[in-house]
C-alpha cells in the first residue's frame, strides 16, 4: 500500500504549452502528448517512493514531466542506457544490477529501494532519482505549493554508500579509491583552510568554488549550504552529472590545448614572472602553461622565438586526450600465473607514468623508471612501444638535468646557492656580493633581474632528480618582504612548483635554457666564456612552431 496526502493522481492541466500547478518561478514544458495522463504513476517500490521512469518505452523519468531541460540532457548521457549496456554484456547478474538502476546506492536512502527492493522495469538505468534520492515527497510538496528540493550530494563518501561513490567503486570500476589517493582527493589539503576559504586559493583549490569560478556551475546540492563544509574535487566537480556535451561528462573539453582545456583550467596560475612584483614563489601550477606554450617562461632578450609558440605533439590535438593520455590512463591488471583479473585502473590517480608493484597494480611511488607504466605513452602511436617511451623520457630528463646543472649545482648539497657552488648563478652571486649589490639575486623584491628571470626558467624545467629547485635559499640575500621572517641565510623561496620531469614541454624548456644561460654569460660577463650549448632535442614531427 502506497500513501500520499494529496489528491491522486495530479494531472497535468495544460494551457498553451504551460501548465497550471504551483510552478511559479521555471516554466515547465509538458509534452501535448501527455495531456491525459497524471503526471507521475504509483511507484512500485511505494515504501520508498521511489517513482522510476514514467515512460518505460521512451525512457522518460518522471522527473522530465517537469524538468524537461534535464531529462533531455540526462536521455544523452550513458547513465541513461546503463540497463541496456548491462544486459546486452552478456554477464548480467541480480547482484550487478542494484548500480544499473535506480536504487539506494548513490543517495542517502539506508535501506534497500527501488530495483533492489522491488525490481520493476520503471527502475532500469541511472536516473535522477539514483542521485537526488526518491522523489514522492518532492512531488507531494510541489503539489502543495512549498516545495521540499531533493537536492543531490557532491560529496565523496568514501565508504561508498552515497553520492558517486555508490557505483563508481570496486575492483572493475576503483575511481572512489584512486581519486581518494589522488591530491584532487582526500590525499591533497589544499582545499582545506585557510587556501579553501581564501579567495583567489579557493577558485582552483576548493571544489564547491572551483565548480563556479571554472565551469561556470552553479546548480544547488547538499553541500552547498553549509560554508565550512570544504570539499576537494570531488567527481561533479570535472564530471557534469547531467550532461554529455563533452566526453566522459566533463565540465570541459579536453582535447583543444587552450587555457580553456579542463585541467589547464586550473593547472595554469602563474606561468612567467609578472613584471614589478617579487618571484619568491616561482611558477604555480604552471605544467598547464607549459604543454601549450601560454604565456610561461622568462624570455630572455636574446630568445631566438620571442615571437613563436612551441609545442611538441603532446600539446596539440595530435594529442586528443592531451593530459589524459599520460594522467587519466587506464589499464587492466591480471595475476601473471592464473591469468585472473585482479583490477581494472581508471586512472584517477592522476598520476602519469604510474608506479607499479610486482603483481602490475597501481601503487604509491616513488619507484625506479622500469616500474613505472609506461604503456599509455605508447597507445597514439607515437612512441612505438613502451621501453622506447621510457628512453625517450631518459633522454629529456638527463638534457634538464644537464641544464639546470648548468645555472646551478648546490655541490655541498644544503639547499642554499653559495658562491662556492657550481655553475653560473654562483659567479653572479660572487660578483653581487662583492659589489654589494645583493639585491641582484633578491627574488624578494619587485624587480626582476636576467638571474632571477633564469632561476624562473629553472624551476620550471627541473626534474624530480633535482628538486632543489622547488625551494631553496640564497646566501647573503637578506632584503626580505616585511610580513616573511629573513634568517642569516637569507629567506627561501616556497615550494609551490611540481616537475613534470621535461615531458610537458622538452623543446621550449631546452630553448628556455640554453638562451637563459647563455644570456647570463653575456649580460654578468661571468667566466667561462659561452660556451657551446647547441640544441640537443630533437623535434618529432608533430612539433608546432607558429
Ligand atoms: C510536478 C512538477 C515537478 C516534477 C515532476 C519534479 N519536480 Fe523538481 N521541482 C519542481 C518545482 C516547481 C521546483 C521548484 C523550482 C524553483 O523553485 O525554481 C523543483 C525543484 C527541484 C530541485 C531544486 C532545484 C533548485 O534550483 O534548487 C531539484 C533538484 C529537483 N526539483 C529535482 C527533481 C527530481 C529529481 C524529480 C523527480 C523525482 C523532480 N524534481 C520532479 C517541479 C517538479
Ligand atoms: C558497484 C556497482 C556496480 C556493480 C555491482 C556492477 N556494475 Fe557495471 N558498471 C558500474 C559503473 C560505475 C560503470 C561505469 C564505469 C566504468 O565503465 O568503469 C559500469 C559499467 C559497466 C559496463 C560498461 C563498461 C564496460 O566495462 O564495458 C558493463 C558492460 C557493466 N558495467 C556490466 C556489469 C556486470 C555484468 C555486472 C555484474 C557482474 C556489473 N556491471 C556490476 C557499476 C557497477
Ligand atoms: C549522476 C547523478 C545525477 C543524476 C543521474 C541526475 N542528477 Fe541532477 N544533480 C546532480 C548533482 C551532483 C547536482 C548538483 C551539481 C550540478 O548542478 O551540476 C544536480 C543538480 C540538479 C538540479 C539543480 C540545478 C540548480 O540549478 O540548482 C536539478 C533541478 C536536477 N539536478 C535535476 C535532475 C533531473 C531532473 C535528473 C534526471 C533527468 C537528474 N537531475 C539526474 C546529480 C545527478
Ligand atoms: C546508481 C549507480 C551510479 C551512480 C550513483 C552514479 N553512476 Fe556514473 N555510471 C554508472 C553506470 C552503471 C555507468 C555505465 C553506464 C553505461 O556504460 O551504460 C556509469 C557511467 C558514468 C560515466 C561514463 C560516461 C561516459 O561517457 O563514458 C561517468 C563520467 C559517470 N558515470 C559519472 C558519474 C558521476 C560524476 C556520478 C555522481 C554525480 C555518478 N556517475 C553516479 C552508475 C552510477
Ligand atoms: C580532475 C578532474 C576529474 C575528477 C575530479 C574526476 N574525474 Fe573522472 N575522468 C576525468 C577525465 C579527464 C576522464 C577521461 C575522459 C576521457 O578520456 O574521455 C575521466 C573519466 C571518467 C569515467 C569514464 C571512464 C571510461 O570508461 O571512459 C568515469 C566513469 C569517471 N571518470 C568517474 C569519476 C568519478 C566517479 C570520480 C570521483 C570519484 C571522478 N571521475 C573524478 C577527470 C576527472
Ligand atoms: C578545479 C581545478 C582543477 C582541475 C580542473 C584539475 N586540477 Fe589537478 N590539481 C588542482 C589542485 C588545486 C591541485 C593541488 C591539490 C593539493 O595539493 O592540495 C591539483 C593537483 C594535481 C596533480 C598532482 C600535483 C602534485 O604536485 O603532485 C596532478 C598530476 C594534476 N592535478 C593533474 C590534473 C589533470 C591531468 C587534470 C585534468 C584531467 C586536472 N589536474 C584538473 C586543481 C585542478
Ligand atoms: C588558477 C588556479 C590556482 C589558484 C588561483 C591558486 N592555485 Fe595553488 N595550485 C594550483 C594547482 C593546479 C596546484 C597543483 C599543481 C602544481 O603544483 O603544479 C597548486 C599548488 C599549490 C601549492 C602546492 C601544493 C602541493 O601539494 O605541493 C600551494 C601551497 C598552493 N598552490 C597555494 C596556493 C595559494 C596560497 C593560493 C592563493 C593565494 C593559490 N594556491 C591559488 C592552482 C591554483
Ligand atoms: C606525454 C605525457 C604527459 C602529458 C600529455 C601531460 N603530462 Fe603531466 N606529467 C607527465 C610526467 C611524465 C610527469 C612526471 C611524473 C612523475 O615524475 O611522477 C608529469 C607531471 C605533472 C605534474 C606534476 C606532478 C607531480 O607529481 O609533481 C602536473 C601538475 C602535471 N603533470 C599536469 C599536467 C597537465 C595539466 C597536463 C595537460 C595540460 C599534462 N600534465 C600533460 C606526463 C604528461
Amino acid at each position: 500500500m502506497w500513501a500520499v496526502s494529496f489528491a491522486w493522481p495530479l494531472v497535468v492541466v495544460l494551457a498553451g504549452g504551460g501548465v497550471g500547478i504551483a510552478c511559479t518561478e521555471t516554466e515547465y514544458v509538458y509534452d501535448t502528448t501527455e495531456v491525459d495522463r497524471p503526471l507521475f504513476n504509483q511507484p512500485a517500490d511505494s515504501l520508498n517512493g521511489f517513482l522510476g521512469l514514467y515512460s518505460v518505452a521512451d525512457n522518460k523519468t518522471s522527473c522530465g514531466n517537469c524538468h524537461a531541460d534535464y531529462q533531455g540532457k540526462w536521455a544523452g548521457t550513458k547513465h541513461a542506457d546503463a540497463w541496456e549496456t548491462l544486459e546486452n554484456s552478456g554477464g548480467a547478474q541480480d547482484f550487478c544490477r542494484g548500480c544499473h538502476t535506480v536504487s539506494e546506492l548513490g543517495n542517502a536512502l539506508e535501506v534497500a529501494g527501488g530495483w533492489n527492493a522491488v525490481p520493476d522495469s520503471t527502475y532500469h538505468n541511472v536516473q535522477c532519482e539514483s542521485c537526488h534520492g526518491a522523489g514522492l515527497t518532492h512531488l507531494e510538496s510541489v503539489a502543495a505549493g512549498n516545495v521540499i528540493r531533493p537536492l543531490a550530494s557532491i560529496a565523496v563518501d568514501t565508504i561508498g554508500t552515497n553520492g558517486c561513490a555508490g557505483c563508481h567503486e570496486g575492483t572493475h570500476h576503483p575511481f572512489v579509491e584512486q581519486w581518494s589517493e589522488s591530491k584532487h582527493g582526500y590525499g591533497g589539503t589544499h582545499f582545506l583552510p585557510p587556501y579553501g576559504n581564501r579567495s583567489p586559493c579557493n577558485e582552483c583549490h576548493e571544489g564547491r568554488t572551483a565548480m563556479v569560478a571554472q565551469f561556470n556551475s552553479d546548480g544547488d546540492y547538499v553541500e552547498k549550504a553549509d560554508p565550512d563544509n570544504f570539499q576537494p574535487h570531488t567527481c561533479a566537480v570535472c564530471h557534469n552529472p547531467h550532461d554529455a556535451t563533452n566526453e566522459g561528462q566533463l565540465r570541459a573539453e579536453l582535447a583543444q590545448p587552450s587555457r580553456e582545456q579542463l585541467c589547464v583550467k586550473c593547472h595554469s596560475r602563474e606561468g612567467h614572472p609578472e613584471p614589478g612584483s617579487a618571484t619568491r614563489r616561482g611558477p604555480h601550477a604552471a605544467q598547464g602553461l607549459l604543454v601549450i606554450d601560454e604565456e610561461v617562461g622568462w624570455i630572455p632578450p636574446n630568445f631566438q622565438y620571442d615571437t613563436t609558440k612551441i609545442v611538441g605533439s603532446h600539446g596539440t590535438t595530435a594529442n586528443p586526450r592531451l593530459c589524459a593520455s599520460c594522467h587519466v590512463y587506464m589499464f587492466e591488471v591480471t595475476d601473471a600465473a592464473t591469468g585472473d583479473f585482479l583490477l581494472q585502473s581508471v586512472g584517477h590517480t592522476f598520476e602519469a607514468i604510474q608506479c607499479l608493484d610486482a603483481q602490475g597494480l597501481p601503487t604509491a611511488g616513488p619507484c625506479p623508471d622500469d616500474q613505472r607504466q609506461f604503456d599509455g605513452c605508447a597507445v597514439s602511436g607515437c612512441h612505438g612501444d613502451a621501453a622506447a617511451a621510457l628512453a625517450a623520457f631518459r633522454t629529456v630528463r638527463t638534457r634538464m638535468n644537464f641544464l639546470v646543472d648548468q645555472l646551478w649545482t648546490d655541490t655541498d648539497d644544503d639547499a642554499v646557492l653559495e658562491t662556492t657552488d657550481g655553475g653560473v648563478l654562483p659567479k653572479v652571486l660572487a660578483q653581487a656580493i662583492a659589489a654589494n649589490n645583493l639585491n641582484e639575486i633578491n627574488l624578494y623584491d619587485n624587480v626582476l633581474t636576467p638571474a632571477e628571470g633564469a632561476i624562473w626558467n629553472a624551476q620550471l624545467a627541473y626534474t624530480h632528480e633535482r628538486t632543489v629547485w622547488s625551494g631553496f635559499s640564497i646566501d647573503g640575500q637578506l632584503s626580505c618582504t616585511p610580513t616573511t621572517t629573513c634568517n642569516t641565510q637569507g629567506g627561501s623561496n616556497t615550494a609551490h612548483k611540481s616537475s613534470g620531469e621535461g615531458v610537458h614541454n622538452p623543446f621550449l624548456l631546452e630553448a628556455l635554457m640554453l638562451s637563459s644561460i647563455s644570456y647570463l654569460q653575456t649580460y654578468y660577463n661571468v667566466s667561462p666564456p659561452p660556451m657551446e650549448l647547441a640544441p640537443q632535442l630533437t623535434a618529432p614531427p608533430g612539433l608546432r612552431v607558429r
